[in-house]
């Protein structure tokens, strides 16, 4: 890809900056920041480590959004953290307005790329940025599932001490407390997670995930995570700029898949050059869909609160 931009060099920005240039996934990288010098610096701190990764991309920095001019690819990471005890719904407001000014500058400075969401609540922002962009959902998606299913998975390798490689996992569904890790879908090179690990082990590793942010936050006290969430944008931007077709869970826009529509959520996906591809549907068992249908109420009473 000749460009992508980022909009916020804070840590989850710039984790993600140094992940693209040391895979070179683009020629070009912007960093765009509100603070002075936060987005230079960072750019120019990643420049310095070319040569020591081996890669070519230019990295750049700056407070004018003419910085992401001709972008291909926008990821959005800006927005208010949350502090140790606050849910990502209780910095809605904020990253809101933060987001709506954002999504001015990329519609003006990069009118045909695509927006990938990362800042909080991720599957209401998203929402937000199809809806005041206009753009097809194909454009306009979403990163959660992907470090959700990663915490899964790390957490399973820790328990059962076997290879990373092997294991599968999916996480659908809101990226808050109710989101919905599939155990119907996770597993073991194709074996079930139950033949290594007791029920008790399966739903500590559950609820583990799904408090998985706020566990990181509660031992930093003062950043949330950035080297998973800024490896899981990586996976995701890489599916795209290779056209891999990878099948990834995504925050994408429904319509009509899950039995929802008007909503964005944690769905599996294919990403590949044409952004988000295609929602591939799932037939829900009733308790998976009871889960599905709880954390998509969570996600529409935010939603609610923007109109
Ligand atoms: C996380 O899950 C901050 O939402 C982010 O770590």
């Amino acid at each position: 890809m000749r460009k992508i931009a980022i909009v916020g060099a804070g840590r989850v920005g710039e984790s993600t900056a140094q992940f693209l240039a040391e895979s070179d996934l683009a020629r070009e990288i912007a960093l765009l920041d509100v603070r002075e010098g936060a987005a230079a610096g960072a750019a120019l701190d990643i420049q310095e480590t070319a040569p020591l990764f081996g890669f070519d991309a230019r990295l750049t920095g700056d407070t004018d959004p003419s910085v992401i001019a001709g972008a291909q690819l926008v990821i959005i990471t800006a927005g208010l953290p949350r502090k140790p005890g606050m849910s990502r719904s209780d910095v809605l407001d904020k990253n809101v307005e933060i987001l709506d000014s954002i999504l001015v500058d990329v519609m003006r400075e990069a009118p045909d790329s695509r927006i990938l969401v990362v800042s909080n609540p991720v599957d209401v922002l998203t929402y937000r940025a199809w809806r005041k962009t206009g753009w097809d959902r194909t454009r306009v998606f979403g990163q959660a599932g992907v470090l959700d299913a990663s915490r899964m998975a790390a957490f399973i390798a820790l328990e059962t001490g076997l290879s990373t490689r092997d294991i599968h996992t999916l996480v659908l569904g809101g990226h808050g407390d109710a989101m919905v890790p599939m155990l119907r879908y996770s597993g073991i090179n194709g074996l079930p997670l139950h033949h290594f690990m007791s029920q008790e082990a399966i739903d500590r590793i559950v609820e583990r995930t799904r408090h998985g942010g706020a566990e990181i936050l509660a031992l930093k006290q003062t950043s949330s995570a950035y080297d998973a969430p800024a490896a899981a944008i990586k996976s995701m931007v890489e599916a795209i700029v290779v056209d891999r077709r990878r099948v990834l869970p995504t925050v994408a826009l429904l319509d009509g898949e899950f039995g929802a529509h008007d909503v964005a959520m944690g769905v599996p996906c294919i990403l590949g050059a044409g952004g988000m591809e295609q929602v591939i549907e799932l037939d829900l068992n009733s308790e998976e869909q009871e889960a599905f249908d709880t954390s998509l109420a969570g996600v529409r009473a935010d939603i609610a609160r923007l109109r």
